[in-house]
């Protein structure tokens, strides 16, 4: 039988240790709270303590713990075909903007990069865009004019450094890539410095908008009132502007390793063809040797065994990189807004004093440096030309892209009402290291039975709003298909939008 293969967590996370921030303990009073300490939210709360405001973020796990230690760590403008796309869809003068706002957060982390010493790795490396089938040339070539018209250095060759030939690519120069882990802690600590403050393994599970300031209660019962609220954590653990309907999370799996002998690409490539291919190289070791970090392979959290999808990656990765020696393997998970476009600003039609920063589709971290500029303009009064791009509460974009916001609702009513039909499985077919759902009494449970045997039952009733979890092997976690929530085999929330565990029951 073929050994499966042993998902290691993310290399990014494993080689930046860092140190810890205290919980919550005592109800604080800020002039803005941010909730979420990924790229989106530190860079946030660092932008808001540069301009003089006391910030406090508030991480239900770890800095940098969530799914920006486990991208591909990426700093690009060029968004796999992003440009043509917004050419046609919302005019030439947004995907402008869109590569203004892009560019900017690109050299605005390069520039922080310089004044407060980073050591993150940080290299200038050109961004491909890359088809191998023929008949889709044609699109890289109207990307590539998308993408120029914009404002971006971008061309159309088929020349790569890739260990193969190419149909087509755009090729963006000047871009970036580093260590997000090693980044966002050197900025945590300069935001501390400045005053601001990071509380970890505090898990904000309300939040009251009606007065002002803003009120956040925290899992142990803590209070944090702030004038102003900034809601970045991935998915958003709060619905408003109907936001729950106009996201779809996806989970990618990462494999990485050393190199070994063969060519460094030189680049950063991603391809939207074989269900997606993304690769970059990373500094390794002491003596000048390369990472191969290598993406793709999404699907629907909750829907589908990763093995599979694990073994391919890996196999793709080692025909056309003979010598690389993958050590490491991972998944991260994005949420695609229904018009593709990031949501960053004010929270809903209603809202003064609260905002949110989501939907990056896989661009998380220039996304999210260009989010903390954004909204620091916003909350400090000013603006930024792109903001009505990002605004959450567009309409317009929405009325156009209704199709994708009904295809997205009816995915989730699918797995609501579907995923109740299935027939429940026995926990006499249970292997060690897998999960089921079965039947006790009138509920469903969800039964992890693990390598010593033990069995690990909780309640299969996800606790945003009740799709029922399924497992995934190759992680062993409990994921949910509607809105992307991940849960431990006891339970435990792993990610979003959800903020309470899955119940424990017992198995009579
Ligand atoms: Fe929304 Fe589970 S994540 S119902």
């Amino acid at each position: 039988m073929r050994e499966e293969r042993k998902v290691t967590g993310s290399y990014w996370l494993r080689t930046a240790p860092g140190r810890s921030h205290p919980a919550l303990a005592e109800d604080v009073d800020v002039d803005v709270a941010v909730v979420g300490a990924g790229m989106a939210g530190l860079s946030t709360a660092h932008e808001l303590a540069r301009a003089g405001l006391r910030v406090a973020v508030l991480e239900a796990g770890r800095v940098a713990g969530g799914v920006t230690g486990c991208t591909t760590a990426k700093l690009t403008a060029q968004h796999t075909l992003v440009y043509d796309r917004l050419r046609r869809t919302r005019g030439p003068e947004a995907a402008r903007l869109y590569a203004r706002s892009q560019s900017e957060a690109i050299e605005h982390a390069a520039a922080l990069v310089t004044e407060l010493g980073i050591d993150c790795e940080w290299e200038v490396r050109d961004a491909c865009t890359y088809v191998r089938d023929e008949s889709r040339a044609g699109e890289l070539r109207a990307e590539a004019e998308a993408a120029r018209e914009a404002g971006l250095p971008a061309t159309f060759t088929t020349r790569t450094g890739l260990p193969f030939p190419v149909a087509g690519a755009v090729r963006v120069s000047g871009q970036a890539q580093f260590h997000p882990v090693k980044y966002l802690r050197a900025l945590t600590d300069d935001l501390i410095a400045r005053g601001g403050r990071v509380y970890e393994e505090t898990r904000v599970v309300g939040l009251h908008e009606g007065g002002e300031p803003c009120r956040l209660t925290t899992e142990s019962g803590h209070t944090v009132t702030a004038r102003d609220v900034v809601v970045a954590t991935h998915y958003p653990i709060f619905d408003r502007a109907l936001l729950f309907a106009r996201l779809s999370p996806r989970r990618e799996l990462v494999v990485a390793g050393p190199l070994g002998d063969g060519p460094d690409p030189e680049g950063m490539y991603i391809t939207p063809e074989e269900n997606t291919r993304s690769v970059r190289t990373a500094p390794y070791g002491e003596d000048g040797q390369r990472l191969l970090v290598v993406t793709g392979e999404h699907f629907t959290p909750g829907t589908g065994d990763p093995r599979a999808g694990f073994d391919r990656l890996a196999a793709w990765a080692e025909q056309h990189f003979p010598g690389v020696r993958l050590e490491h393997a991972w998944a991260t998970q994005d949420n695609e807004s229904t018009d593709t476009v990031p949501l960053v600003g004010l929270f809903h039609p209603g809202a003064k004093h609260t905002y949110v920063a989501t939907g990056f589709g896989g661009w998380g971290l220039s996304g999210g440096i260009m989010a903390g500029l954004l909204l620091t303009a916003l909350i400090t009064g000013g603006d930024r030309a792109w903001s009505g791009l990002y605004d959450p509460r567009r309409l317009k974009s929405v009325i156009r892209e209704a199709p994708s916001l009904l295809k997205t609702q009816a995915e989730v009513a699918k797995h609501f009402v579907g995923d109740r039909l299935k027939p429940p499985a026995s926990l006499d077919d249970l292997a060690p290291g897998d999960g089921a759902l079965v039947r006790a009494g009138g509920d469903r449970l969800a039964v992890h039975r693990d390598d010593t045997g033990a069995l690990h039952a909780v309640s299969a009733r996800c606790t945003h709003l009740g799709c029922l979890v399924s497992f995934n092997r190759a992680e062993r976690a409990w994921e949910c298909p509607c809105h992307g929530s991940r849960f431990g085999v006891d339970g435990e929330v792993i990610q979003g939008p959800a903020v309470r565990p899955l119940e424990r029951r017992t198995l009579d």
